[in-house]
């Protein structure tokens, strides 16, 4: 028995770290701009080592129970506020055969119509669609309704002694906007957002601003998995050393840390400009600093001359400051090394990631594709921090691409960055087709470095079971 299995064995489940590696809060205090109270915080706990049961990702009933128990009683980020900035802009959320319309009804209000005619059903606006208008119309016959909801007009109104307008309103969901992202829930019992997402969670997001920011860059891709799998894809930096070589001589892969919050919040904190531990000793200061990879460049250069004595994160961290004011004419001189480099991942279940980080300034959402589970819609956006001049750039307009297109081809996608979500989304057909294929019928984690899927996947439990 090596020694490293004897003290392995000693310790209580989920307490074993990455050997002979500093922590990620190690090498955050070590920063010269210190990082904030929500980045030097842990908050892990042992959940458990059973295997996750596998045919969640494959029946067909497990994805008719999440339609019926899990998306009508969550919190779904639907859209940014400035998809809608005027009263009567309207933005169609679906999730699985449910539409919605999302509408600015009055300065400070947005409603979430359920996207249907009160007649016989037709759509009042197509899937995919958003525009400007001052009322519901019907393309079927007619019917009609005002933007607060109110029925305007049936058609033939003599043929319908049985309506009563007050009892024709379009029905809602809940809706709640917080950071600039609309949010609904069709359970009108729902607990307030802010409820759900809980204190702790509500402190970090109030810190990162991101109503201040605007969405420079949104992308859409099939994935053939399902949107559980796809999700997981994203939950832990276990699969860099593997499935980004190129990343890892700047990651602390196997030392990034992993926290929880309540039920339905989790991040990990995967620190940059640092060595892998699984490459330690193998590469200069330099090297570090050269292979570098930023989700959000703006196209500026990143070469330069390490001086001795100078570490790849604190060269890189000074150069971001002055780069992303520059790309975003924006002031960061408060903004710690730590939020400038980091790759800051927060799972808001059960659809939604949000980045925290300057860098790597993302939002990514997750839907099963109506008509067949075992596929998702994947979108990436990136949220750049508003212009010092305070005027919002418009959003920009979705690009959705093709199954056999890369996310290099996305314009304003960082090409490193491209690539990387190539290679986590090129795994995902192998996955979804060898969980299905498998003698094995669990899929087994590690204690620390997975816990975001078992925290996830016990979410799902709780309200697939109708809990
Ligand atoms: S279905 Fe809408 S007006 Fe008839
Ligand atoms: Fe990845």
């Amino acid at each position: 028995m090596t020694a490293q299995t004897a003290e392995k064995m000693n310790m209580a489940k989920g307490e074993a770290r990455c050997p002979n590696a500093p922590s990620t809060q190690d090498i955050i205090a070590k920063d010269s701009v210190a990082a904030p109270g929500w980045v030097r915080s842990e908050s892990y706990q042992f959940l458990g080592d059973e295997d996750i049961p596998t045919e969640r990702y494959y029946e067909e009933d497990f994805a008719r129970q999440e339609y019926q128990n899990l998306w009508t009683r969550t919190w779904q980020f639907t859209c940014r506020e400035e998809h809608i900035p005027e009263v009567g802009d309207y933005y169609v959320y679906d999730i699985g055969r449910k539409s919605f319309i999302i509408t600015r009804v009055a300065e400070n209000e947005v409603r979430a119509y359920y996207n249907a005619c009160l007649h016989r059903g037709t759509k009042l606006r197509a899937s995919g669609t958003d525009g400007c208008t001052s009322e519901f119309k019907c393309s079927f016959h007619g019917w009609t309704w005002n933007l607060d909801g109110s029925l305007q007009k049936a058609q033939c109104e003599w043929d319908f002694p049985h309506v009563k307008a007050e009892e024709f309103s379009l029905p809602q969901a809940k809706v709640q906007i917080l950071a600039g992202f609309v949010f609904i829930n069709m359970d009108l019992d729902a607990p307030a957002l802010e409820t759900y997402l809980g204190d702790e969670f509500m402190s970090h997001l109030s810190a990162w601003k991101l109503e201040d920011r605007y969405v420079h860059c949104h992308v859409s891709k099939i994935i053939p998995a399902n949107w559980k799998l796809t999700m997981e894809a994203f939950m832990e930096a276990y699969h860099v050393i593997e499935t980004h070589p190129q990343v890892a001589v700047s990651n602390a892969d196997a030392n990034s840390q992993y926290d929880f919050y309540g039920e339905h919040v989790d991040r990990f904190i995967s620190p940059l400009g640092v060595i892998s531990p699984h490459l330690a000793g193998q590469y200069t200061e330099q090297e570090i600093f050269d292979q570098f990879t930023i989700g959000d460049s703006g196209g500026v250069s990143t070469s330069q001359q390490l001086g001795e004595d100078d570490t790849a994160r604190a060269a890189m961290a000074k150069m971001f400051r002055g780069m992303f004011e520059e790309a975003s004419d924006s002031d960061l001189s408060h903004v710690s090394d730590s939020e400038l480099l980091d790759c800051f991942s927060y799972t808001v279940f059960p659809n939604m990631f949000m980045f925290a980080g300057i860098s790597l300034p993302m939002v990514y959402r997750f839907r099963p594709v109506a008509d067949d589970h075992r596929k998702t819609l994947y979108e990436v956006f990136f949220l750049r921090p508003l212009p010092t001049s305070g005027e919002r750039p418009e959003p920009a307009e979705l690009q959705h691409m093709a199954d056999d297109q890369s996310f290099v081809d996305a314009e304003g996608m960082d090409d490193g960055f491209g690539v990387i979500l190539d290679q986590d989304t090129e795994n995902l057909l192998l996955q979804q087709q060898g969980v299905e294929a498998s003698a094995k019928k669990g899929l087994t984690l590690g204690n620390y470095q997975e816990i975001r899927v078992r925290h996830f996947e016990q979410a799902i439990d709780k309200y697939v079971s109708g809990k």
